[in-house]
């Protein structure tokens, strides 16, 4: 840590409080918990700057809900912004029950200013940390929070019962309008300018310029266990996280456990949650926590450090804590390594039921690329595609149009594999960066409980580069990943089919390929992206559509009476 840092840290601490609370959890009883999502604009301020944000709550980051597996939710979201909104609640399967996913266009119209829609959904078979955001333009930015699903009345955590919880979340965060900065990068066809700070729970922490008060803290006792619950709420980065002096114990990822495992760092990519415990058995002093972009593409490396303390009980709020060594911002052998001990518990209660036999085969290749644009300052716009098709969204959502059956609003001829064959991850590609616009949305169609293998392939066109994906309404296992060309005859003998890690949203690595496994049971409109926000408004996006059962059991649920129009 340098000089500048140390006395930039010592005026913060001097001059301000830290802000040192703990997160209590509400008694978890019943079986329906209501929340009341106000949309609206506040002046919240932060770095330098106050500015008006769009908020759940008038709160940044926005409420945590908290429910019980088995639990019904019901959140009546409601607008009162100059801007459409739709919410997500990331990870959650939503059976049957698309009308409440919230990605816009996708499975419902917006909630339009004024105008109110109540999400309502069982947390059916799924316990652990997930979390909620706007899935609409950019507007998660701000609009973000956590979900906490505790197990069911009377089981307890398959690892050591923590004392506390916390939750952390990891952001991102612009001063100027960021619906502002997009359409400029937009008019530009380049992208949008870098965040300006990166935060956990909202708070930049000390290493920024005029953040003052704005530290997020910890109070811990020695000798006590807690559970962190960590969650990239970033729009474009990855993460790195640690904690200083502290090593943490990996027990859950995507509200799914894991066989536990130590290590000093965490990589965590957007859209991702990490459950990590955390044993405040070092001398009682203060510590940083930090998060900090990993980016092993050859583009630029922001390394923004946001921070914030674990301060031990006792401790004077004038001890200067010290930074964690966090891997270095182009750390590839760390991440691969990382991502490598991450295994599915696998235990007779939480078993992982690996599809073995594949009815489905799918090959994507994950492109960047570039499409004339007369109005754009170099005449061309970046663009992103799947299968060299960037994504198209409707003008109504799919999910309505597939139940309706109202014809013309898309296709299902999305191509299982690339058009033509070439070597994906060789040398960079930047000819022929054309890719196909087509005037609908192409969609891929699956066959209700078949289960579907994706290898998900980065390429060269213009770049190399790291993508996380999400898949909407399922749970996958993620049975091989590696490194340059996917090899069909000769990576799936090395697939781990027994206890792969099981997620929503996975990142593939730069250069190279992911394999996961799924069996779609799960009818619906499916929505799968990139959950850099760069790339998803590039077009980097599909969807599903999961065909229904033959039972009656087997199909989507009719739409809410207060579903919204377009
Ligand atoms: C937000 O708050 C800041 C500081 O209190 C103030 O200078 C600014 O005018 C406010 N902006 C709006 C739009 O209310
Ligand atoms: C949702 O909240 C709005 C605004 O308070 C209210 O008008 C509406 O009746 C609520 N909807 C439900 C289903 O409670
Ligand atoms: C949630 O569970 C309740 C109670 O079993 C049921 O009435 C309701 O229809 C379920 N909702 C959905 C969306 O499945
Ligand atoms: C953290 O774990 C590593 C090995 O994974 C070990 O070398 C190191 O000493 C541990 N650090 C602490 C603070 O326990
Ligand atoms: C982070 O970026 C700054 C400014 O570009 C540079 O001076 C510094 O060396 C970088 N740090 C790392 C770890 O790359
Ligand atoms: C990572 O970045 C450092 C500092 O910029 C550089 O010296 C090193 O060569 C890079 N490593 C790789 C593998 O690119
Ligand atoms: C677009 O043009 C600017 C200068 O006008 C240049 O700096 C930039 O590299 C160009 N971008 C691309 C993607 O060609
Ligand atoms: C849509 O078409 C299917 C198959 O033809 C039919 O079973 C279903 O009832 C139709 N749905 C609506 C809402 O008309
Ligand atoms: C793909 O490109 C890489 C790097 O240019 C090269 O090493 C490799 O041999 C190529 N593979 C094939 C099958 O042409
Ligand atoms: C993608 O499609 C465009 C337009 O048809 C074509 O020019 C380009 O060569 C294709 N690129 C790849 C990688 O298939
Ligand atoms: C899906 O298929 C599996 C394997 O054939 C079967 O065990 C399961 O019951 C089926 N699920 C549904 C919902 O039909
Ligand atoms: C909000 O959504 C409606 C329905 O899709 C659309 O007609 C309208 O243009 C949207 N408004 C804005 C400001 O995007």
């Amino acid at each position: 840590m340098g000089r500048r840092h140390c006395s930039f840290y010592l005026n913060c601490a001097f001059l301000f409080m830290c802000s040192i609370g703990w997160i209590s959890l509400p008694p978890v009883n019943a079986a329906l918990k209501q929340y009341q999502f106000d949309i609206q604009v506040k002046n919240v301020s932060r770095l330098c700057h106050a500015k008006p944000i769009v908020t759940v709550n008038g709160m940044f980051p926005g409420p945590t809900i908290y429910a019980r597996e088995g639990d019904r939710v019901q959140i009546n979201v409601t607008n009162y912004a100059q801007y459409n909104m739709s919410i997500h609640w990331h990870g959650l399967k939503q059976y049957r029950n698309g009308w409440v996913d919230g990605p816009a266009y996708v499975t419902q119209c917006p909630i339009q200013t004024g105008q109110s829609y109540t999400y309502d959904f069982n947390v059916t078979g799924q316990r652990g940390t997930l979390w909620w955001h706007a899935h609409i333009f950019w507007l998660r930015a701000t609009v973000y929070g956590a979900i906490v699903i505790m197990p069911e009345q009377g089981m307890a955590y398959p690892f050591p019962q923590p004392d506390f919880e916390f939750n952390l979340v990891l952001g991102e965060w612009w001063n100027d309008d960021v619906e502002e900065v997009v359409k400029q990068g937009n008019k530009l066809g380049l992208p949008p300018r870098m965040s300006d700070a990166h935060t956990i729970n909202g708070k930049p922490g000390p290493l920024f310029p005029c953040s003052e008060k704005h530290t997020y803290a910890v109070e811990v006792e020695q000798g006590k266990k807690y559970l962190f619950r960590i969650i990239n709420a970033a729009l474009n980065d990855e993460l790195f996280f640690a904690i200083a002096g502290h090593n943490m114990t990996v027990v859950e990822v995507d509200a799914v456990y894991t066989k536990p495992f130590s290590t000093d760092a965490i990589l965590i990519a957007p859209g991702q949650t990490t459950n990590v415990l955390v044993h405040a058995n070092k001398i009682s002093s203060r510590y940083f926590m930090a998060a900090r972009p990993f980016m092993d593409a050859p583009l630029p490396i922001d390394n923004k450090t946001a921070t914030a303390i674990l301060q031990y009980k006792g401790v004077p709020n004038n001890v200067l804590p010290s930074l964690p060594n966090l891997p270095a911002p182009n750390d590839t052998s760390f991440a691969l390594s990382y991502n490598a001990k991450l295994r599915s518990l696998n235990s007779p209660q939480f078993p992982a039921n690996v599809p073995l036999k594949v009815d489905r085969h799918l090959f994507y290749t994950i492109g960047l690329g570039m499409n004339p644009c007369p109005t754009c300052q170099n005449g061309t716009r970046l663009t992103a595609s799947l299968n060299n098709i960037t994504f198209i969204m409707p003008q109504i959502g799919l999910l309505q149009a597939h139940y309706f059956n109202l014809t013309g609003v898309f296709t299902t001829d999305f191509p299982d594999r690339p058009p033509t064959p070439f070597n994906y991850t060789g040398a960079p590609l930047t000819a022929n960066l054309r890719t196909v616009r087509s005037t609908r949305p192409r969609l891929s169609r699956i066959a209700f409980n078949s289960t579907v293998e994706l290898v998900l392939q980065d390429t060269n066109l213009l770049s190399v580069e790291s993508h996380p994906f999400h898949l909407h309404g399922y749970n996958f296992f993620v049975v091989g990943t590696g490194i340059g060309n996917f090899d069909p005859k000769k990576d799936p003998a090395k697939y781990n089919l027994v206890d792969p890690p099981e997620r929503n949203t996975i990142g593939v690595p730069t250069g190279g390929w992911t394999a996961i496994r799924f069996r779609a049971d799960n009818p619906g409109v499916w929505f799968m992206h990139c959950h850099l926000e760069l790339h998803t408004s590039w077009g980097l996006k599909t969807a599903f559509v999961v065909e229904n059962g033959p039972g009656p059991d087997q199909t989507i649920l009719p739409p809410p009476k207060d579903l919204p129009s377009c």
